[in-house]
């Protein structure tokens, strides 16, 4: 296959991805920081603990920074216009799914503008990632997908379709769209990403499997996307799927943000002169975020930098060079070396839940069962893949210690309470530590999207560095 992509790269680790995926559909959690104070200097985030559990109302007002912007929401929350289906996906459907040619693309947006679209949270679509909506085609039809910077394809489910998942929306008909092309055989781009499958005169294939076993095959086509309605890319190059499976909730298909050059972020480069871009993704599915295209211009001002190191797969990932946590304003008791894995840690929006080192992940467990300890609270059992949970009945506030990622250039990123301590049972009134350690000291690490919950997120792939800023939404 010509475009493998790996969307959950560890070797059996979309098992994980697929339960912790369904742990959190099972039971919608939130956690909203309440007092939430800035910087690596806080030891404790005081956090009421029913901002933990799920929010019935939207509260998201215009969160978008700009008419030009993208929102993100949660899929299953009641921010989004998926919500309507009865309820979010059973345990066990969920475990069941958990530059070249570009120049097609109309140069109308002048560059440096702002693309932001709106972010939300899929869980009200069954899917612990993040969605944004688009409009696909002439005229333009409304669409939720998944971004995903572990990937670099982009793709929608497509008429006919033979074998599709059931999705929020109707499918996307090429038929209806008068500005609709196929890519064919002979073209350059259908060498590059379409499937090694092809005889000349037909139209080209495409494949995408990722490592959770999810996969989607259809015809490789173009057609203008709708970004807001003030900027559109013509000649959008995307996979129109006609057989799709896995765990991709109820998502009207999956846009890659990965650094390949298919990738939507490249494609739009061309458009913006800059691969670059910046998300916030919300803590909860009452909440929105952003997605903005056109990158490190809408860097916030408290924006901390790290660089982008290289790493085995240097066609997508976005790989960082984590090298320690701090929990309470202590170092955890893990070298450096614990956290330097064979295969190294990427940052990815389209992993729920961060994966560490089994080593760097002991050292953070113990430093933070003795912090919680230090205030009496009662552990619950474990809920795999977590395994330090704790009882928060009775409790009207609970005090959540700082847990801050710190990096090989020394910049310190104090994570939001909600990217640290999980939720997801109401009835139960229990929270665990969010983070899960790996089988193996060799396997990739993960920045997953939980752990970014709140943080503005600066993709700065032209000086190739991430960014990360406190307070970007809520
Ligand atoms: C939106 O962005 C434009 C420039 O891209 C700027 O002039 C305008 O002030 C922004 N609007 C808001 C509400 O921030
Ligand atoms: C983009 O928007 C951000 C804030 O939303 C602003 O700070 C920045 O200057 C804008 N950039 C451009 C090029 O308009
Ligand atoms: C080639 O494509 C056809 C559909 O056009 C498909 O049925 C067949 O399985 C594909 N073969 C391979 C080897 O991928
Ligand atoms: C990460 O940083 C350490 C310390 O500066 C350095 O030795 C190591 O080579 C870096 N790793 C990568 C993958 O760049």
């Amino acid at each position: 296959m010509a475009s493998l992509v790996r969307r959950c790269m560890m070797p059996y680790g979309c098992c994980l991805a697929a339960l912790l995926a369904l742990a959190a559909l099972a039971s919608p959690g939130r956690l909203g920081a309440a007092a939430a104070a800035e910087g690596s200097g806080v030891k404790w985030h005081v956090v009421s603990v029913s901002s933990l559990l799920p929010s019935a109302a939207c509260t998201a007002t215009a969160a978008a920074p700009n008419s030009s912007a993208l929102r993100v929401v949660h899929r299953h929350g009641p921010c989004s216009p998926l919500r309507s289906r009865g309820g979010p996906p059973s345990h066990a459907e969920i475990m069941g799914r958990d530059q070249e040619r570009l120049h097609a693309m109309h140069r109308r947006v002048p560059k440096g503008a702002n693309v932001t679209l709106q972010a939300r949270w899929g869980k009200p679509l069954g899917t612990s990632n993040y969605y944004i909506s688009v409009g696909l085609g002439t005229p333009a039809r409304d669409l939720s997908v998944e971004f995903d910077t572990g990937s670099s394809q982009s793709w929608v489910q497509c008429k006919p379709c033979a074998d599709c998942y059931e999705q929020h929306d109707p499918l996307f008909d090429p038929s209806k769209s008068a500005t609709y092309s196929t890519v064919s055989c002979a073209a350059k781009e259908c060498r590059e990403f379409g499937s090694q499958n092809c005889s000349s005169g037909n139209n080209c294939r495409y494949e995408v499997s990722y490592a959770d076993k999810s996969r989607t095959t259809g015809t490789l086509a173009r057609d203008t996307l709708r970004l807001t309605p003030a900027t559109t890319v013509r000649g959008f190059m995307f996979g129109c799927g006609h057989n799709d499976a896995g765990v991709f909730g109820e998502v009207d298909g999956l846009f890659g943000l990965g650094r390949g050059k298919a990738s939507l972020s490249s494609q739009a480069a061309v458009v913006y002169g800059d691969a670059g871009f910046s998300y916030c993704l919300p803590s909860s599915s009452s909440t929105v975020g952003y997605l903005t295209f056109g990158g490190a211009a809408a860097a916030p001002a408290n924006a901390q930098f790290t660089a982008m190191v290289s790493g085995q797969d240097d066609g997508s990932w976005y790989y960082l060079n984590l090298t320690g946590i701090k929990v309470g304003g202590k170092a955890i008791k893990a070298p450096s070396a614990a956290f330097a894995t064979a295969s190294g840690t990427i940052i990815d929006s389209g992993t729920a839940f961060s994966r560490l080192p089994p080593r760097a992940y002991a050292a953070l467990r113990s430093a933070f069962r003795r912090a919680m300890a230090k205030h009496g609270y009662r552990r619950a059992p474990a809920s795999p893949p977590f395994d330090t949970c704790y009882d928060l009945s009775g409790h009207e506030v609970v005090r959540v210690p700082s847990v801050v990622l710190v990096f090989a250039d020394r910049t310190a990123v104090a994570l939001d309470p909600s990217g640290v301590l999980y939720a997801w049972d109401e009835a139960s009134q229990a929270a665990c530590l969010a983070f899960a350690p790996n089988t193996d000291e060799t396997y990739l690490g993960v920045l997953g999207n939980v752990q970014q919950r709140t943080l503005a997120v600066v993709y700065d792939v032209g000086n190739r560095r991430v960014g990360f800023g406190a307070k970007g939404c809520a």
